[in-house]
């Protein structure tokens, strides 16, 4: 397998090496003094949101050079080819196209001979009845009782993006939603569950089984034991209910795979289908949505489509000089392929924001976390850094410390809406969180700032030992929303996927599978077979013969 791969050949990139040595160590407090206006010069905004680059370790003309390696491999044709629906998922030949998800009913999207819009819509219409019906307390359990608990079991992008965005949106609440409380489920170990089966009414709970492929182990030893907890209570002699009745009052299923989830027990007239063409991490635009939808309602749901909507819009039709996607993801290769930055920080300033970090950790990571290019050669250069986050102003007395005086470089995107809190009715509740919010975006910008220029920030600047000093110099992103709203956080999501497309052209890599899972998954399988039959242990490792032993030892006690 030949080890040089043709993107450190390019000529752009070559130059982006000689560049990057001219550049040296250059410092970020050199870099603004010698540009004035740099603010402007690399700020931009689309779709409600205003990128703020200027705080990255790069120069004007860094910029430039990056631009020209985006136009030698090709992203401005990549792009159309995303949107068109080409097979840009060249491992699973088919195209990844959750743009289509977010298309006007008006718009027309013909692939391989077939509009896809209409199905698009007509699965959005169906979920809309499922959410009036819901909402109107008109869907009954199998005793005739409205269902006030809905509870999403899914794992990755079945669970991932509709927990980020039901927190991020819990101020949009529909009028109907206030009746029913979403929760979400996910983790294979049964204690999310446990949870709620302790605490809610079988009579009143709907169960949204959430899988793409509905094979995924996670998800459906949860549905075996949310199942059967249901038919134990209402199917069982002391209440009686017909065991068919049960299943079709208290699921509904979301999968790409209607067979599967009709063998499972879901009536037909409760699946929701959706497209091998869409990654599941990508998948929350449409009936993965359910729980979104369920909670904010159809017309801010349609809000949030359309804010992706015109982010996608503006990914098609920018210069790549204002593109926002395109120059996030550029500021993401300097990083890591010439500043040779690893770790990146997702720090938003808004405690609804509070799962971005984790739905981003998937969307980046379980893209671009790939050593082989779309033909199977051996990356000679670096792909995604490790991810991973937490609300900014909790992770400020939590892990900064290492941000400002560790030993690692690490770039940071700082998210903050601009505005906050106007809807509150009460004028001197409002007086106090607008403080709150001035409060929090002052520590936001501190702390970029900070992470900038070191200790110089301080106006005084006294000497001071070195247990105390900050050097500074530390990339960071500032993203401002202009507000919250469902349209924003649309355009912020999309903005997202789209830099990992930018930067999977650029790297010769497949940003839409995830091989990568499929080994442990397999080998979790013959290790639940070797614990369950109590043999098969001696051909392991040793440490994992020691540990299989322990776990027998323990059930034994
Ligand atoms: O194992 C990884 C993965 O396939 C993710 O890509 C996906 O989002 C998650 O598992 C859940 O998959 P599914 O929706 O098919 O249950």
């Amino acid at each position: 397998m030949p080890s040089a791969s043709p993107l450190s050949r390019r000529p752009a990139w070559r130059a982006l090496v000689a560049h990057r040595e001219a550049l040296g160590e250059v410092h970020l407090k050199t870099l603004f003094a010698e540009q004035p206006g740099r603010h402007r010069a690399f700020t931009r905004s689309a779709a409600g949101l205003t990128l703020d680059l200027a705080k990255q370790r790069w120069s004007p003309e860094t910029r430039e050079l990056l631009l020209a390696l985006a136009r030698e491999a090709g992203v401005p044709r990549a792009i159309g080819r995303l949107l068109d629906g080409e097979r840009v998922n060249i491992s699973e030949d088919r195209p990844a196209l959750h743009t289509a998800l977010r298309l006007p009913a008006s718009a027309s999207l013909v692939v391989e001979g077939e509009d896809l819009v209409p199905a698009v819509h007509h699965t959005l219409a169906r979920m809309e009845a499922m959410v009036t019906k819901l909402h109107a307390g008109q869907w009954r359990g199998a005793t005739g009782k409205p269902i006030r608990d809905v509870v999403n079991l899914g794992v990755g992008g079945s669970d991932l993006g509709p927990l980020m965005v039901t927190h991020a949106l819990a101020d949009f609440r529909a009028e109907g939603s206030q009746a029913l409380e979403v929760h979400f489920a996910s983790t294979m170990d049964g204690s999310q569950l446990a949870d709620y089966l302790g605490r809610l009414n079988p009579e009143t709970t709907l169960f949204v089984l959430s899988s793409k492929s509905f094979t995924t182990i996670d998800t459906l030893s949860n549905a075996r034991t949310a199942r059967d907890w249901l038919l134990a209570r209402l199917a069982g002699e002391r209440v009686g209910m017909p065991a068919a009745l049960v299943m079709r009052q208290h699921f509904i299923g979301v999968s790409a795979s209607p067979e599967k989830m009709h063998d499972w027990g879901i009536d037909d007239a409760h699946q929701l289908e959706f497209w091998e063409w869409v990654g599941g991490r990508y998948s929350l635009w449409g009936a993965i949505g359910l729980p979104i939808a369920l909670v904010v309602g159809m017309d801010h749901f349609r809000e949030l489509l359309a804010g992706a909507h015109a982010m996608d819009r503006h990914f098609r039709e920018a210069e790549l000089a204002d593109n926002l996607p395109v120059l996030l993801a550029l500021a993401g290769i300097w990083n890591v392929n010439f500043l040779d930055i690893r770790a990146h920080s997702i720090l938003p300033y808004d405690g609804r924001l509070e799962y971005f970090a984790a739905y981003l950790e998937q969307l980046e990571m379980e893209s671009n976390g790939k050593s082989v290019t779309h033909d199977g050669h051996q990356l000679d250069y670096a792909t995604c850094p490790v991810l991973w986050g937490q609300l900014g102003p909790n992770a400020q007395h939590a892990f900064y410390q290492l941000l400002h005086q560790g030993t690692q470089a690490v770039v940071c995107d700082f998210i903050a809406p601009l505005r906050r809190y106007d809807e509150v009715a009460d004028a001197a509740t409002r007086a106090h969180l607008k403080e709150q919010h001035r409060l929090t975006l002052a520590n936001c910008f501190a702390q970029s700032r900070v992470l900038m220029l070191g200790d110089e920030a301080l106006a005084d600047g006294d000497a001071q030992p070195s247990h105390k000093r900050y050097r500074g110099n530390q990339p960071s992103t500032t993203l401002l929303l202009e507000r919250l709203t469902p349209a924003t956080l649309g355009a912020l999501i999309a903005l997202y996927e789209h830099k990992v497309y930018v930067q999977a052209v650029i790297w010769d890599i497949n940003p839409f599978d995830q091989w990568g899972v499929e080994l442990g998954k397999r080998i979790a399988g013959e290790t639940e077979r070797i614990l369950a039959g109590r043999r098969g242990q001696e051909a392991m490792d040793d440490s994992s013969r020691g540990l299989i032993e322990a776990f027998w030892a323990a059930e034994a006690e």
